[in-house]
C-alpha cells in the first residue's frame, strides 16, 4: 500500500471518537455493537496514522465522565479495551507502537490497570508512533492533579511561585513530554472539546467530522490530513512557525 505523506503532517493528531452509539441506533442495533464496530475503526486509524508520517496519535476512549452511563455500557466498554490490549498488544509491538495511557489511574478497576500498565511496558523502547489512549480521562481533573502537585512542591518550599510557568505546567499534566496536538478531529458532527485537553488544544486546530466514529475510514483520516495540510497556523504570530516547547 502506498504510503502518503503531506507536506505539512501533524505530529500529533488527537481524536474525540464520537457517534458509536448513533450509528448502531440507526442501524436498529444495540449500542455496545457500534462501539464494537468502533474497535475496528481505531485498528485502522492508528494504520493510518502511522503510514502517514504522524508520531502521535490519541484516542479519547473513555472519558472520567462516562462512569455516568448505564453500568451495562460502562461494563462493554471496559471489556472492550481490555479485548484490544489483550488481542492487539503484540501487532503494536511488531508495528513498533508505543503505547501512553493518560488519565487518573487511581481507583481504576484492578482487571484494567494492570493490562494498561503492561501495555505501557511492553512498547515503552518503540519508536515509530506513540498511541494515548486517554481512559478515565477529564482534562480539568487532570488539571487539578497537575495543580495540586505544584501546590505540594510550593507548599514544600521546593517551589517558589514566581517559577510556575506554562513549562512547568505543561510538564505536570499526563500529557507531560508529547507535544501539544496540531489536530484536534471530533467525529459525528458535534462541536464541542468535552474536556478533551483542554491546555494543550491552545493552538491546535479543530475540524468536525459528519461521520459517525465507526465510519471513520482510511479514506477520511487522509481527507482530514489534506486538510490540515491546507490551513496556515499562525501561533498568534503573522507567519507560520512551530513554537519550541510544545507547540
Ligand atoms: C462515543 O460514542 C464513544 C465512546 C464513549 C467510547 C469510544 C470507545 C471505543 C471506540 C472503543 C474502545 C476504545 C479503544 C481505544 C479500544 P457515543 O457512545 O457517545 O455515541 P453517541 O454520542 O452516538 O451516543
Amino acid at each position: 500500500m502506498s504510503q502518503p505523506r503531506y507536506s505539512t503532517v501533524p505530529a500529533h493528531v488527537a481524536i474525540i471518537m464520537d457517534g458509536n452509539g448513533r450509528w448502531a441506533n440507526g442501524r436498529g442495533l444495540p449500542r455496545t455493537m457500534g462501539h464494537r464496530k468502533g474497535v475496528e475503526a481505531v485498528r485502522e486509524a492508528v494504520r493510518t496514522a502511522g503510514e502517514s508520517g504522524v508520531k502521535y496519535l490519541t484516542l479519547f476512549a473513555f472519558s472520567s465522565e462516562n462512569w455516568r452511563r448505564p453500568e451495562s455500557e460502562v461494563s462493554d466498554l471496559m471489556g472492550l479495551l481490555k479485548s484490544f490490549v489483550r488481542r492487539d498488544l503484540e501487532t503494536l509491538h511488531r508495528e513498533n507502537v508505543r503505547v501512553k495511557v493518560i488519565g487518573d489511574r487511581a481507583n481504576l478497576r484492578s482487571d484494567v490497570l494492570p493490562l494498561l500498565l503492561e501495555a505501557e511496558e511492553r512498547t515503552r523502547a518503540n519508536t515509530a508512533i506513540t498511541l494515548v489512549i486517554a481512559f478515565n480521562y477529564g482534562a480539568r481533573d487532570e488539571i487539578a492533579r497537575a495543580m495540586r502537585s505544584i501546590a505540594g512542591d510550593v507548599a514544600a518550599g521546593v517551589l517558589h511561585p514566581a517559577d510556575i510557568t506554562p513549562e512547568r505546567i505543561s510538564a505536570r499534566l499526563d500529557t507531560a513530554g508529547i507535544p501539544d496536538p496540531d489536530l484536534i478531529i471530533r467525529t459525528s458532527g458535534e462541536e464541542r472539546l468535552s474536556n478533551f485537553l483542554l491546555w494543550q488544544a491552545a493552538y491546535a486546530e479543530l475540524m468536525f467530522i459528519p461521520d459517525f466514529w465507526p465510519d471513520f475510514s482510511r479514506q477520511t483520516f487522509l481527507a482530514a490530513l489534506e486538510n490540515y495540510a491546507s490551513r496556515e497556523r499562525r501561533f498568534g504570530g503573522l507567519s507560520e512557525r512551530p513554537l519550541a516547547v510544545g507547540s
